[in-house]
């Protein structure tokens, strides 16, 4: 692939925030390093270690070169490369409040949304149940841009502690509207008068809040965050912190107590590519970028799997009209071909992580590790695209394998652990996916749309995929959705669904079709009460789907398909051993050593 082409080493380097304890050079800039096999070698010589961007690497311009085809970017071979969107912030004890740290934030571009401590990610201070129960009372009345609270009986704490909101206090709408999603809009103000308090909320947002497509609206908020100094000062999270923007400075509450300095997701993009072709990162660590939406005009509506409404909605009963996009991620390849990414790492990272649309060809994502990601570890292709019949443009032979997905979506709960929208002939295999409040993998979201698309010949296979549905509901450990000929769900293991309400471990929802469910493990996928199913085919426009040879504990489906097989399901009773067959389906699921 590079007999041609130099190896080069990503390194994109503007250190400018480091303390001067911890100095290092500036070795390149991109863009502006004219010479870049110098920069590579600069890099080398280096031996790695952090590098701290403070710009977008966006991969077709910044790069002096005349297209970007067989090029590698590397990592060294000892001390991992971390491509860094973070900026230290140092930190010291508070004047006014003494079991508090403070920092000051003048060299931060952005809202500060998240901040790690000693690698530590911490929360932002939440409301308490007294004051989000304000916004559910029946005297509360709610227009498409606010909420008017009738303050005439109420205890005046709680006047004032609303009456204190500044602006970008967030409301968090969890499993409100659909059991499966968590949209969420911010505060701009609030007005009182003697007798109310109005809440004005960002718009469009919260407009389209209660506009959502398929009548999937409902206002009232589960979980108020970054309420203010008091709720930081009250919470029960050792690990939390809270940004006072008026005066540009940060307020923590840590128990990782030895760190003086806090780190600070700055970049909302790390690395952007375009049109790119044959590019491989090997060895890199992506850590520390942000994502600011939910605070932006237009907020984060989430319809499913982190597909968003930015408005206008033309007719909320309807589910026909709408453009749906998906959350983006903070690695993001467009109508890019062969990019590997392989050995690489992401974590700490405030959106999705790794995301390829437009028409993604044959890109592959191996053998990487995903952790503490606040949205999707992998997004591939999109939710509008259904009918696009230019095969370039369509997303095709794209592999995702071997790769150890964990503890995502763990800020924007109704993401997936991967999140494919219309593809062709994708290849998720030998991952190992768990520790997620929604569905494992998630693949041919978009509703069924221009039914049957071009989504066909999909292969997930020989995953293991566990603790999942750890929060939300109508989910799955695989979800799929449209017709999706010749494909195929063989030699997974799913287990431990966790006590969100409804779905199953393997669902395939509404219109799904000519799957082949073969070899397939389901274990613990019934331990909660009510409506647990290791299947889960609900409806007739589920149809032309054979489910053979599955191994369960459980004898708790459902099937009102049409023309859905199922065809030597073997019971394993409590206590009894697993037959050899599913031990090696065991054996086999998950990242190849
Ligand atoms: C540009 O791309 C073409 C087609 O992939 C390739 O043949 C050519 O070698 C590339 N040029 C450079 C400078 O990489
Ligand atoms: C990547 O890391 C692995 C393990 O740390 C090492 O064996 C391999 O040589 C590295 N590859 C490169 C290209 O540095
Ligand atoms: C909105 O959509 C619903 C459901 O598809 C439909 O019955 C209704 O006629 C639509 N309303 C308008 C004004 O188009
Ligand atoms: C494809 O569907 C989108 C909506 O999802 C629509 O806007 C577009 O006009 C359609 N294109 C064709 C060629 O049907
Ligand atoms: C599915 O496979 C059958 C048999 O190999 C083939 O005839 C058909 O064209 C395939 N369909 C698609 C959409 O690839
Ligand atoms: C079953 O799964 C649930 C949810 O993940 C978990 O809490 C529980 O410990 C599991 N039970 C066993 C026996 O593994």
């Amino acid at each position: 692939m590079h007999t041609t082409n130099p190896i080069i080493l990503l390194s994109v380097i503007l250190v400018l925030s480091l303390p001067a304890s911890k100095a290092q050079t500036q070795l390149c800039s991109v863009p502006g390093d004219a010479d870049l096999p110098a920069c590579v070698e600069k890099l080398r010589s280096s031996g790695g270690g952090v590098v701290e961007i403070t710009a977008e690497v966006q991969l077709t311009e910044a790069l002096n070169l005349d297209n970007l085809s067989n090029v590698d970017f590397v990592g060294t071979q000892d001390v991992p490369m971390v491509i860094s969107g973070g900026v230290r912030i140092p930190l010291s004890p508070c004047s006014n409040f003494q079991d508090l740290l403070c920092g000051d934030l003048s060299s931060i571009k952005g809202l500060a949304r998240h901040l790690y401590v000693n690698g530590v990610r911490h929360s932002r201070p939440k409301a308490s149940a007294d004051v989000v129960a304000l916004f559910t009372a029946e005297s509360t009345t709610v227009s498409t841009s606010s909420y008017t609270i009738d303050t005439k009986e109420l205890d005046s704490r709680l006047v004032k502690t609303v009456a204190s909101w500044s602006e970008n206090v967030e409301m968090v709408y969890t499993g409100q509207g659909s059991p499966w999603s968590e949209s969420r809009c911010a505060v701009s103000s609030v007005d009182a008068t003697e007798s109310t308090l109005t809440v004005n909320m960002k718009t469009p947002c919260f407009d389209t809040l209660q506009n959502k497509p398929c009548g999937q609206s409902k206002s009232t908020p589960v979980t108020i965050e970054n309420t203010g100094l008091a709720d930081l000062l009250s919470s029960d999270d050792e690990n939390s912190f809270w940004v006072d923007a008026e005066n540009s400075r940060v307020y923590v509450k840590t128990s990782t107590s030895q760190s003086s300095f806090a780190v600070i997701p700055d970049l909302e993009t790390l690395v952007s590519g375009s049109n790119v072709r044959s590019i491989t990162f090997k060895n890199l660590s992506f850590e520390h970028a942000t994502y600011n939406q939910a605070t932006a005009p237009a907020g984060f509506i989430e319809q499913q799997s982190g597909a968003l409404v930015y408005a206008p909605v033309t007719n909320s009963s309807s589910c026909d009209d709408t453009t749906w996009l998906p959350m983006p991620s903070n690695v993001r390849f467009t109508d890019s071909s062969s990019v590997k990414i392989s050995g690489c790492e992401f974590r700490a990272l405030g959106a999705g992580a790794l995301q390829f649309d437009g028409g993604a060809r044959n890109n592959q994502v191996t053998d990487s590790l995903f952790e503490d990601i606040s949205g999707t570890a992998i997004q591939l292709g999109e939710y509008n695209t259904a009918n696009i019949t230019d095969k370039s443009l369509q997303v095709t032979s794209n592999t995702i394998s071997d790769n150890l997905i964990r503890n995502v979506a763990n800020e924007y709960h109704g993401t997936c652990g991967v999140q494919v929208g219309y593809s062709a002939y994708t290849e998720i295999s030998h991952n190992e996916i768990y520790d997620l409040p929604y569905s494992g993998v998630s693949i041919g979201w978009g509703w069924g749309r221009s039914d049957p698309s071009y989504a066909s010949n999909n292969v997930i296979s020989n995953n293991k995929i566990h603790d999942f549905k750890l929060l939300l509901g109508d989910g799955g450990g695989i979800y799929a959705l449209s017709a999706q000929p010749n494909s195929t769900v063989d030699g997974n293991w799913l287990y431990n669904m966790g006590a969100g309400a409804g779905g199953g471990a393997y669902y395939p929802d509404q219109s799904s079709a000519y799957w082949t469910v073969s070899n397939n493990i389901f274990s613990n996928a019934s331990f909660c009460s009510d409506d647990c199913e290791w299947l889960h085919v609900w409806q007739d426009s589920i149809h032309d789907i054979d489910i053979v040879n599955s191994y369960v504990d459980t004898t708790t489906y459902e099937n009102n398909g049409i023309d859905v097989t199922m065809e030597n399901t073997v019971v394993v009773e409590e206590g009894q051993d697993w037959p050899e067959e599913a031990k090696d389906i065991m054996d086999n699921a998950g990242v190849r050593q």
